[in-house]
């Protein structure tokens, strides 16, 4: 693969995200915004929050979001994880079934019913999700006269975030008004990238979205990092694709990679994470080491790179 492996996909060009359609910044927003700061003073200890993000399905967003909570929770570090893909993925990866779900995130991102009524807690201590099913396809067209409907995630958890260490959303594979939400919500992105050919294409609109969104919602989203998945070192194919994130990708690639495991593929027909399905296997112990990774950065602040235009 070429310098061309990165350009960016051009399929994807009329999104909610598009240039035009981005809202000029409006006073609501600007209030919004200036609220949902002062809260975060007001809360000495926060989370940071990550939206798990690539537009591109498949590539292991809710495996790396489910698995690498769940370490960070074992480690001792509470953990909120917040299914916004209307596939409910995550949810059911963690044992709770979507459809029986009388109230899931779409209630409190709808303001409907406080947080503490829809946020429920898992097997494993310390890691809470706020779970979704497919109600939340409706919130993008309910939402389509709301002003300032790209915050609401933003203020949903900015009332709670001062409750856990980590905060990860699971976004769905699209650049829609749910991944808009997710991303103006969050301190950082984590992108996930298979290690397979086309796994770069997209990510050039991914970057862009998120400058437009850093300057038109006057937002600072930073890159938290890209992670490669779905790693086979015994593919050459693997091989010179990670190097070529390597090379290429201008921000941060986490040293930890995740192998390709079938543990890993089997545990959501299990609903359980990795670490209660087979912890000795590679894949664990890859989810352990990169919750440990994080773990460390934050010790040697300031981890999350700022956005430089790709
Ligand atoms: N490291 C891995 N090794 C083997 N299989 C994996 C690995 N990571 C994820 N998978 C499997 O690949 C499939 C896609 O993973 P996952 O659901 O995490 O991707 P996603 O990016 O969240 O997908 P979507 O875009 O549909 O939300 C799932 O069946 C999952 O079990
Ligand atoms: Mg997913």
């Amino acid at each position: 693969m070429g310098e061309e492996g990165i350009e960016p996909s051009r399929q994807l060009g009329h999104t909610i995200l598009s240039r035009a359609r981005l809202p000029i910044p409006t006073l609501a927003h600007d209030f919004s915004l200036i609220l949902s700061l002062i809260w975060d003073k007001i809360n000495l200890v926060m989370a940071r929050v990550f939206s798990v993000c690539n537009q591109k399905g498949g590539v292991g967003k809710t495996t790396t979001t489910i698995n690498l909570a769940a370490y960070l929770a074992t480690l001792g570090k509470k953990s909120l994880i917040v299914d916004f893909d209307p596939q409910g993925n995550a949810t059911s990866g963690l044992g709770i079934t979507p459809h029986t779900l009388q109230y899931s995130v779409y209630h409190s991102f709808l303001g409907d019913v406080p947080f503490d009524v829809s946020v429920r807690k898992t097997e494993i201590p310390h890691l809470d999700i706020l779970p979704a099913n497919s109600d939340l396809a409706g919130a993008l067209v309910e939402l389509i006269d709301v002003g300032d409907r790209e915050f609401l995630l933003r203020r949903l958890l900015s009332r709670v975030r001062h409750q856990y260490a980590y905060v990860f959303i699971d976004l769905p594979p699209s650049l829609s008004l749910l991944t808009l939400n997710g991303l103006v919500a969050s301190d950082e992105v984590l992108i996930p990238i298979q290690t397979e050919y086309y796994s770069l294409q997209g990510l050039g609109e991914l970057l862009r979205t998120i400058t437009l969104i850093n300057t038109n919602l006057k937002t600072n989203l930073k890159i938290g990092g890209a992670l490669l998945t779905m790693y086979n070192r015994r593919e050459v194919l693997s091989r010179e694709v990670a190097k070529e994130v390597r090379r290429h990708f201008p921000h941060r690639v986490f040293n930890t990679v995740i192998p390709r495991s079938v543990s890993l593929a089997e545990s959501p027909s299990f609903k359980k994470p990795i670490i209660l399905h087979n912890r000795s296997s590679q894949g664990a112990r890859a989810y352990e080491s990169l919750a440990r990774e994080i773990i460390a950065d934050e010790q040697n602040k300031p981890q999350a790179h700022n956005f430089v235009a790709w």
